[in-house]
């Protein structure tokens, strides 16, 4: 890969980081194009989650770059990334129960200009007809497949052009991940990128152009989403191993 990739909406290149004296994050490339769609795979502990929270911002890097639209992201930090475009819809996000549906939409607004902030929730609602019709419930009163797709609603108001889903669809009803699921369809189809961390390996794929997996803080494994074979190769991946193209 060159030095820098003029295409890379997102260009991660060698990162470390992790908590205290504990490293996780060996030495991550990665790279993301505008409009691309990309599953993030790999077993539990294999540092998925800490990898979205440093190109965020939200864990400093011990070393590496992040660029993001040919910026480096150093000293952008989670909201700096976030007005930047770079949005990240955490893991196990919990919305407020106690407010509307509105207003835990105005509360991902809360920075934009007050006249643009009606206009961005109704384009979050879009994505979502069945939590558009509670608009006025409280967030409690949805189930809690609606509240994950309000906690995704709330990264869509950002208007995000790298959307970071951290398992969307972690304790979902099949029906309710494929609703969830379907957002990322719709939002690859209007040309948002999205990084998707997935544990349900065919139903990432299935919206996804490529696909990345990780074990034990380092990518194993990096492919087109319909390549042969795929399925042999990351189950290898998740046993650590390297797997060659
Ligand atoms: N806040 C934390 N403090 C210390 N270690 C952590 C913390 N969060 C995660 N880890 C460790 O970092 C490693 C990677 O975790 P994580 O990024 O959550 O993996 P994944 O999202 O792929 O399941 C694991 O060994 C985990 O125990
Ligand atoms: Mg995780």
């Amino acid at each position: 890969m060159p030095i820098s990739d003029p295409d890379a909406l997102l260009e991660v290149s060698r990162i470390e980081a992790g908590y205290g004296k504990i490293s996780v994050l060996h030495g991550v490339s990665l790279r993301i194009a505008a409009g691309e769609v990309v599953s993030l795979l790999g077993p539990n502990g294999a540092g998925k989650t800490t990898l979205l929270r440093a190109i965020t911002g939200l864990l400093p890097l011990t070393a590496g770059t992040v660029r993001f639209d040919g910026r480096d992201m150093r000293d952008a930090g989670p909201r700096g990334s976030a007005r930047a475009g770079l949005v990240h819809v955490v893991e196990g996000h919990r919305i407020f129960t106690q407010l509307s549906v509105t207003d835990n939409l105005l509360l991902a607004a809360y920075d934009l200009p007050r006249r643009e902030r009606p206009v961005r929730i109704e384009e979050a609602l879009a994505a979502f007809p069945e939590i558009a019709a509670k608009r006025h419930d409280r967030g409690g009163a949805l189930s809690g497949g609606q509240q994950q797709m309000l906690a995704v609603a709330q990264g869509l108001v950002r208007r995000p052009r790298l959307l970071l889903l951290d398992e969307p669809s972690a304790g979902l009803s099949p029906v309710l991940v494929g609703r969830v699921l379907g957002a990322v369809a719709d939002l690859r189809a209007a040309g948002t990128a999205v990084l998707l961390v997935e544990q349900l390996i065919d139903k990432a794929l299935a919206v996804s152009d490529r696909v990345y997996a990780m074990a034990q803080g380092r990518v194993v494994l990096e492919a087109k989403a319909d390549e042969s074979g795929l399925h042999e190769r990351l189950e290898r991946a998740y046993f650590g191993q390297t797997v060659e193209a």
